[in-house]
């Protein structure tokens, strides 16, 4: 009834942003990621007969209330009831890099979470169901039980039984990096889940937005399939300044990027033109992400750690799914 497993971040390069369902966390619209080896979260859960409510420690703090504290609870109770069990759990996990900031760890939390929690409870899923059950924690969760590139399909059940993500090519397929600039620490101040909904609610440019997605997914899974990297960095770059405007135009406006995000985007432009294969792409936050090819890693770590304002580099590259560690009884 004990199991630990673990989980990488994974970054969208068609972006997803907006809900059909908001009960089921069911997406308006597909997506495609790269899951992210060299970050990860580590969650270890126990169903206890003795606790007469859920104990959650996350980054070894004790959470027991507010958002962060109903999010897991809520998830347990999903597959309390999947399992047919009453009993409450510890859950002790750990990202081990910034945590709300724009770095997926709603992803890796949920995924190491759905792996550990259905295990500690006896079930036994298959991927598509695990997938399924993550995008319950968090949409962007269900692709990080996938190593390598996935696709998230929106599917078109109100149950959203077949709201899934699918790999598209393992972790082996292609080694491109994905080198972070961390431009500013702490919390982002407007959550991913709070940042969509006001767009859905209030932009004008939403539906336009969610209509541009599909052909944007099939262009990016041909580009993966086919290590298309400038088709690639042209579909990733369009789908995520087309989802920043979306949430630029709603009201109030929503404005995840500081100056250096800004001065990043200018200056992997113009690496580019000059030679260099980059681009970039940049999540619900400040932080800028830039892919290359594993041999331009090095000059690709140079351009963001001699950019003004940048914190810290982070270097990652093509990881795993999720995957449980360890079981006892
Ligand atoms: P991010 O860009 O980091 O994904 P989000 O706003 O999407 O930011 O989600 C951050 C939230 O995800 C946290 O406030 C917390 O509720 C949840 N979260 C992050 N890591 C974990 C974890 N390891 N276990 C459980 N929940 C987590
Ligand atoms: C900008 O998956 O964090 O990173 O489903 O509400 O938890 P919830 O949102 P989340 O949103 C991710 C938004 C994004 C783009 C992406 O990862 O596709
Ligand atoms: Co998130």
């Amino acid at each position: 009834m004990k199991a630990t497993a673990i989980a990488h971040p994974n970054i969208a390069l068609v972006k997803y942003w907006g809900k059909r369902n908001i009960e089921y966390n069911l997406p308006a619209a597909g997506s495609v990621s790269l899951t992210l080896g060299g970050l990860e979260t580590r969650t270890t859960v126990s169903f206890d007969g003795g606790i007469d409510a859920d104990v959650v420690e996350l980054n070894d703090n004790l959470v027991d209330q507010g958002p962060k504290y109903d999010r897991v609870a809520h998830f347990l109770d999903l597959v309390r009831n999947r399992a047919g069990i009453r009993e409450h759990a510890r859950v002790v996990s750990h990202n081990d890099f910034p945590t709300g900031a724009g770095l997926a760890s709603s992803a890796s939390g949920f995924a190491a979470l759905a792996v550990a929690a259905t295990h500690a409870a006896g079930l036994d899923l298959s991927d598509s169901e695990l997938s399924a059950l993550a995008r319950r924690g968090s949409g962007s969760a269900a692709r990080s039980i996938f190593g390598g590139f996935a696709e998230m399909r929106a599917g078109t059940r109100e149950d959203g039984q077949d709201a899934y993500a699918e790999p598209i090519c393992g972790a082996d397929h292609w080694d491109l990096r994905c080198v972070i600039a961390v431009t500013a620490h702490g919390e982002k101040d407007i959550s991913s889940t709070e940042g969509m909904t006001r767009t859905h609610q209030t932009s004008p440019y939403y539906d336009q937005w969610v209509d541009s997605v599909s052909l944007d997914v099939e262009w990016a899974r041909a580009a993966i399939e086919q290590r298309d990297f400038d088709e690639l960095a042209r579909i990733a770059e369009a789908s995520c300044l087309r989802m920043h405007a979306s949430a630029m135009a709603a009201e109030p406006g929503i404005i995840y990027w500081n100056g250096t995000t800004v001065d990043l985007i200018h200056r992997v432009r113009k690496a580019r033109k000059e030679g260099l294969p980059v681009f970039f792409t940049i999540d619900a936050g400040p932080q800028v992400k830039v892919f290359c090819p594993a041999e331009s890693q090095t000059d690709c770590e140079l351009l963001l750690r001699d950019t003004d304002g940048v914190r810290d580099v982070l270097v990652t590259h093509p990881g795993e799914g999720a995957r449980l560690i360890e079981e006892t009884d």
